[in-house]
């Protein structure tokens, strides 16, 4: 397997997952579908990447292949300096068991097992924790505040409360990249805000990990550090890490997003409209939810012992 040279840190960023031109075609019954059409990006290490764009444009698409559970027709989709596109079957079930943890657009807990069995099944120590091990799930169990549940089924849970399962199972895996499909695609804007809150201290406290969010929610932007839109199986915008920071803390559209826009886009209007929309939002909700107390104290202590 060859190094790929370039993945060097730009600044004290590190690139963790990047594609190349990635083409994905299904074949069903002689139809096929293009569902991603050269598609190219980056996601950094430490980071949330927010990935949107209309239904049908290519993200679950794109998350499988980030995964490993599908292959691009064409192009290279290189994790951590490799090229997951040349794995052998073994070393791609590898990639998929050590690097990946994956909450799926529909859930996937599995119904016949209790929360505690959930979060514990994709580990290796399951049924035979030693206490280090119990205490570190224990901890995760009590951050994402499932203490009371754990006996339960997944049917005996509510919406927000089956996403916190399968993220607490992502983080009790401690795989270096994150997926997570819609994770607040069902959720009441209570549950929402607890999910996002959630994946924020991870990011905070875990960053070395890589967090890929797709999200039809506008309100996800507010934990983003990089947003990618994607259109008709391609990246239509891109939002970098500096000019999103530059939205948060300026409170508007930086002017080179509008030249950008002209470049990409000339004809389309509705992505100005959804980045001002974006803006607006951003500028509203931040301050609501930065200073909102949500005893993110207390937490840190907690993940902190983690
Ligand atoms: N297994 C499959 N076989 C055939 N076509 C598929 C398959 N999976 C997805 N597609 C098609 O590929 C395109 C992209 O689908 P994908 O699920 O990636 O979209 P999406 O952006 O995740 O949409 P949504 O926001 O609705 O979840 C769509 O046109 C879809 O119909
Ligand atoms: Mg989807």
């Amino acid at each position: 397997m060859t190094e790929i040279k370039t993945m060097k840190p730009k600044s004290n960023t590190i690139i963790s997952i990047r594609t190349e031109n990635v083409i994905k075609i299904y074949k069903r019954k002689g139809v096929e579908t293009s569902a991603l059409r050269g598609l190219s990006c980056e996601m950094n290490k430490g980071e949330i990447t927010i990935i949107m764009g209309p239904s049908g444009c290519g993200k679950t698409t794109l998350m499988n292949i980030l995964s490993g559970i599908s292959l691009p027709n064409a192009g290279s989709v290189i994790v951590q300096g490799q090229d997951i596109t040349q794995y052998s079957e073994t070393q791609l079930e590898q990639f998929r068991r050590d690097k990946i943890s994956y909450i799926f657009q529909k859930l996937n807990l599995i119904p016949t097992l209790n929360v505690m069995d959930n979060i514990t099944f994709a580990l290796e120590y399951t049924n035979k924790m030693n206490e280090a091990q119990q205490s570190r799930i224990n901890n995760i169990i009590e951050l994402i505040g499932l203490e009371d549940h754990t006996k339960k089924f997944p049917d005996e849970l509510s919406g927000g409360e089956q996403q916190r399962v399968a993220l607490a199972a992502a983080l009790a895996k401690n795989s270096d990249i994150i997926l997570c499909d819609e994770p607040t695609g069902e959720l009441d804007s209570k549950a929402k805000m607890k999910v996002m809150e959630l994946l924020s201290i991870i990011k905070k406290n875990y960053p070395e990990k890589t967090i890929v969010i797709v999200s039809h929610d506008t309100d996800m932007n507010l934990i983003a550090d990089r947003l990618l839109y994607i259109r008709d199986g391609k990246i239509s915008y891109e939002m970098s890490t500096e000019k999103l920071q530059k939205i948060k803390t300026q409170g508007e559209i930086p002017i080179e997003v509008h030249a950008e826009k002209s470049l990409h886009n000339s004809n389309d209007e509705d992505l100005l409209t959804e980045l001002r929309e974006l803006n607006k939002i951003i500028s509203d909700k931040l301050e609501h939810y930065e200073s909102r107390n949500i005893q993110k104290h207390k937490l840190k202590e907690k993940m902190d012992n983690i």
